[in-house]
C-alpha cells in the first residue's frame, strides 16, 4: 500500500505560503485538524495540505462544509475553529441539515430555542418530561413541560418570531434523535448561530465570534494584571457571550476561594460583577442562555445583566469598569448622519474615518476605572496604520499597553493578522515595557513612542531587530523613493468577470495580476483585457503602463516581490507599478535592492502590513553607491532576467550573489549578514 506523504511544520508552512506561527494558530483554531506529534515535531497530512492550499489560492474559506446536502453546500458553513470540541462541530453540521428544512424566517429562532431546551434537559435542569420523542419546544408550548426559571428566556426568544407556526416546530422532529451532550463552558449556541447566519442570502453579513482558545487566553492574561479580587467586568459587544462564559467561570473560581457559598458567589457575579451588552437581540438572549446553563442556582437567571443596547449610545462615564473585554465590531459602516451624531461623544468618529473598533476603544477609555484594564481583539493594523494613529494617541495619553499577543491570520474570513491586547488605564504611571507574545517567542519592547508615529513603525521589533534596523538606517549613500519615483496603481476594471478574458484577440492584450509577479521576472498568466482603457473603473495615466522600463510589484503579501518589465504591459490592481527617477541610479539596481533580504527584513519589521503601501515603499532606505558599483549587481540581475524558467538552484545562487554584494554596500556586520541569511533561508517567489 502506498504511504501518504507527510509534511513537517516548515514544509507545511512553505506549501501554504504562511509562517509556522500561522500554522500553529490554524491548529489551535481548528482549521488544520489532521496533525500528529512525532519525535521530529508536528506532522501534517498531504491531502489536507493540498485541500488547504487550493482553498487559500482561490480565496475560499477553509470551513467545514456539509457533505450531505448538496443544495446547502454553497452557502452553509460551520466555523470549525470556534470551539475546541469536535463533537459540537459535528452536531452543528447535523443541526444545519435540519435547519434547512425550516422556513428561513423562523429557522434561527426555533433551532436555537430547541437546542437550548435540549441542553437544559441533558443537564437535568428541567424535569418531568413525559415524552422525550417530541421536540421540547412543542412539549413546552402544549403546556406539558414547565421550564420554571428558564421560562422567561424561552419566551424572549419566541417573541422574536414574526409568527409561530406549529408545522415549522414539527420539522424539528429529527433533532430529537441527535445526541446532545453539554460540554461545560462551550458556546454551542453561538456556534450554531454563526453557522445559521451564513445560510441563505449570499450578501448576508454573517456573525463572526472569537475562537474559544483566544477567549480563554485573553481572560487568563487579564487575570494576571487584574489586582482587584472582585472586579466589575463588561463585554460591551458580547455576542453570544463567549467572553462572559469564560469570565463567569474565572470569577466563580476566584470568589469561591473566599469562603462564600456557591449561591453567594453566583449572586455576586450575576447581579454585580458581570455585564454584557450587544445590539443584536438574538445574541443577547443566547448570552443569557449560555450563562443560565452555567448557573447552579437557576433562580438567579432573571438577574443576569445582559442588555440589548447600542453600546456607543450608552454613555455614562460615572459607571466605570475594572475590566472591559471583547472583540468589538471591525469596519462597521456608519451612515454619515450616524457619524455626525456620534462625533458629539467620540473624537474617533471624526478622525481616521470613524472605524467602529476605534469608537469602541474610546468608549472603553471613557468607561474604564483608574488602573482598570481594556482587553480587545483587533486587527494588527490598529498598531500600524495611519488611520488609527488618533486612537493610538488617545490610548497613550490615558494609560499604557501591558501585553500584545500577535495571533496571525486568525479569522478565515478576514485576510489580515489579528492581535489581542491588555492595556491599563492609568493617569499617573506609564510603564515603558510591553510584553509581546507570538507563537514561538515572548519578548519585551520598550518603545511605545513608535505608536505615536503614523505607521507605528517597528512596533513589534525585538531589541535585535531594532538594532539591525538601526544598522540599515546608517548605511552609506542612502536614497529614498519619496519624491523620486512615479507610482501607479493597476487597473480596477469594476468587473473582472466581464472584462478579463482567457484568450488573446486583436482588441485584447495581456494583463498582469499580482499572482504573475515573481522576483525579478513576470510569469504571465493568460488574462487579457481590452486595450481601450477608458472602459474601466479606475486606471492610472496610460504612460505609466507604457513606460519603456518599469517595476511591477505585488500589492498584497508578506514579501516584497518586484519584477522588471520593458514590454509596456498593463496590470490589474493586485499588481502596482513604480518607475524610479533617482539620479545616477539604474532601475535594475533598484530592483535588486527592493528584492533583497535586507529590504524584506526592513519592511517586515518596520511596516508589518499585508499591503505593500506606497508610503512604506517611499520610506525604505535604498543604498545607492556610484554607477561602477551598481554595474556588477546589474550584470547579475540580467543573468536572472535571461535565465531559463525552472532552474531554481541557479537562480538562488545568483540571488545570493546579489545579496552578498548589497550586504557589503550596506556595510552590514558579518553577524547581521548571517542573521538575515538564516532568517530567509529559502527565497519565495524566485
Ligand atoms: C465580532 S462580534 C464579537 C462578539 C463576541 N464578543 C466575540 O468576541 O466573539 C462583534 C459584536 O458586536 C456587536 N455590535 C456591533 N455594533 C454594536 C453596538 N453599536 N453596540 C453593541 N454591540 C454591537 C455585534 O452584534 C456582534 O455581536
Amino acid at each position: 500500500m502506498l504511504k501518504e506523504k507527510r509534511h513537517t511544520l516548515s514544509q507545511a508552512a512553505e506549501k501554504l505560503g504562511v509562517s509556522p506561527a500561522t500554522i500553529r494558530n490554524w491548529i489551535k483554531s481548528g482549521r488544520i485538524s489532521q496533525v500528529t506529534k512525532s519525535d521530529k515535531g508536528l506532522i501534517f497530512q498531504e491531502q489536507e495540505m493540498n485541500q488547504l492550499a487550493k482553498a487559500i489560492e482561490s480565496g475560499r474559506l477553509p470551513y467545514l462544509r456539509s457533505r450531505r446536502n448538496k443544495t446547502a453546500v454553497k452557502t452553509q458553513a460551520v466555523p470549525v475553529g470556534y470551539l475546541a470540541v469536535d463533537c459540537y462541530n459535528l452536531l452543528a453540521e447535523q443541526l444545519l441539515e435540519i435547519a434547512l428544512q425550516l422556513d428561513p424566517e423562523c429557522r434561527v429562532i426555533l433551532l436555537l430555542l430547541e437546542v437550548y431546551l435540549q441542553l437544559l434537559q441533558t443537564q437535568g435542569k428541567i424535569a418531568g418530561i413525559r415524552d422525550l420523542n417530541l421536540p421540547l419546544t412543542l412539549t413546552w408550548l402544549s403546556g406539558e413541560l414547565d421550564l420554571a426559571a428558564y421560562t422567561e428566556l424561552a419566551k424572549e426568544m419566541l417573541a422574536l418570531l414574526p409568527d409561530l407556526r406549529q408545522a415549522e416546530i414539527e420539522k424539528l422532529q429529527p433533532l430529537v434523535d441527535l445526541e446532545f451532550k453539554y460540554v461545560y463552558g462551550q458556546d454551542l449556541l453561538g456556534l450554531i448561530y454563526m453557522s445559521l447566519s451564513s445560510i441563505g442570502s449570499r450578501n448576508q453579513t454573517g456573525v463572526y465570534y472569537t475562537p474559544d482558545p483566544i477567549v480563554q487566553e485573553l481572560v487568563e492574561n487579564c487575570a494576571e494584571y487584574l489586582a482587584k479580587q472582585e472586579p466589575l467586568v463588561i463585554d460591551p459587544c458580547c455576542g453570544s457571550g463567549n467572553f462572559l462564559i469564560a469570565l463567569f467561570i474565572k470569577l466563580k473560581r476566584r470568589l469561591s476561594q473566599q469562603g462564600l457559598t456557591v449561591e453567594q458567589v453566583e449572586r455576586k457575579i450575576v447581579s454585580q460583577l458581570l455585564t454584557g451588552i450587544d445590539i443584536d437581540p438574538i445574541a443577547v438572549i443566547l448570552a443569557k442562555m449560555n450563562l443560565s446553563l452555567l448557573l447552579e442556582h437557576p433562580e438567579l437567571v432573571n438577574q443576569l445583566q445582559v442588555y440589548c443596547q447600542d453600546t456607543l449610545q450608552t454613555v455614562n462615564p460615572t459607571t466605570t469598569f475594572d475590566l472591559i473585554i471583547g472583540n468589538p465590531p471591525w469596519g462597521y459602516k456608519f451612515k454619515r448622519s450616524e457619524l455626525k451624531q456620534l462625533s458629539k461623544d467620540y473624537s474617533t468618529a471624526q478622525q481616521g474615518g470613524g472605524e467602529s473598533f476605534n469608537l469602541f476603544l474610546e468608549w472603553a477609555v471613557n468607561h474604564c476605572a483608574e488602573d482598570g484594564l481594556i482587553a480587545y481583539v483587533l486587527p494588527e493594523a490598529f498598531f500600524t496604520v495611519k488611520a488609527h494613529v488618533h486612537a493610538r494617541r488617545l490610548l497613550m495619553r490615558n494609560g499604557s499597553w501591558k501585553l500584545i499577543c500577535r495571533l496571525g491570520f486568525l479569522f478565515p474570513q478576514v485576510n489580515a493578522p489579528v492581535v489581542s491586547f491588555v492595556y491599563q488605564r492609568n493617569s499617573r504611571l506609564r510603564s515603558a515595557q510591553v510584553k509581546i507574545m507570538e507563537e514561538n517567542r515572548v519578548y519585551f519592547i520598550t518603545c511605545q513612542k513608535c505608536l505615536l508615529d503614523d505607521y507605528g513603525s517597528g512596533i513589534f521589533a525585538t531589541p535585535l531587530e531594532r538594532k539591525i534596523i538601526g544598522q540599515i538606517n546608517q548605511a552609506p549613500n542612502l536614497k529614498y523613493l519619496k519624491n523620486n519615483a512615479d507610482f501607479a496603481l493597476g487597473i480596477v476594471t469594476g468587473n473582472n468577470r466581464k472584462f478579463v478574458q482567457k484568450y488573446a484577440d486583436p482588441d485584447h492584450e495581456l494583463v498582469i495580476r499580482g499572482k504573475d509577479v515573481y522576483l525579478y521576472r513576470l510569469k504571465a498568466g493568460n488574462n487579457y483585457i481590452h486595450s481601450q482603457l477608458e472602459n474601466y473603473q479606475q486606471v492610472a495615466p496610460e504612460r505609466f503602463y507604457r513606460a519603456p522600463e518599469k517595476l511591477i510589484y505585488r500589492f498584497i503579501g508578506k514579501y516584497l516581490v518586484f519584477a522588471y518589465d520593458d514590454q509596456q504591459l498593463l496590470t490589474l490592481n493586485s499588481a502596482n507599478i513604480i518607475i524610479p527617477r533617482l539620479q545616477d541610479v539604474e532601475l535594475k539596481y533598484i530592483l535588486a535592492v527592493l528584492n533583497s533580504r535586507i529590504l524584506q527584513f526592513y519592511r517586515q519589521v518596520a511596516f508589518p502590513s499585508v499591503k505593500v503601501l506606497r508610503k512604506h515603499l517611499e520610506m525604505l532606505p535604498l543604498c545607492c553607491p556610484e554607477r561602477e558599483m551598481q554595474a556588477p549587481v546589474i550584470r547579475l540581475v540580467d543573468q536572472i532576467l535571461t535565465s531559463d524558467d525552472g532552474n531554481t538552484q541557479y537562480l538562488l545562487e545568483i540571488y545570493n550573489q546579489i545579496d552578498q554584494l548589497l550586504m557589503e554596500y550596506y556595510h552590514l556586520p558579518a553577524e547581521t549578514q548571517e542573521y538575515l541569511k538564516k532568517r530567509y533561508p529559502q527565497i519565495k517567489y524566485l
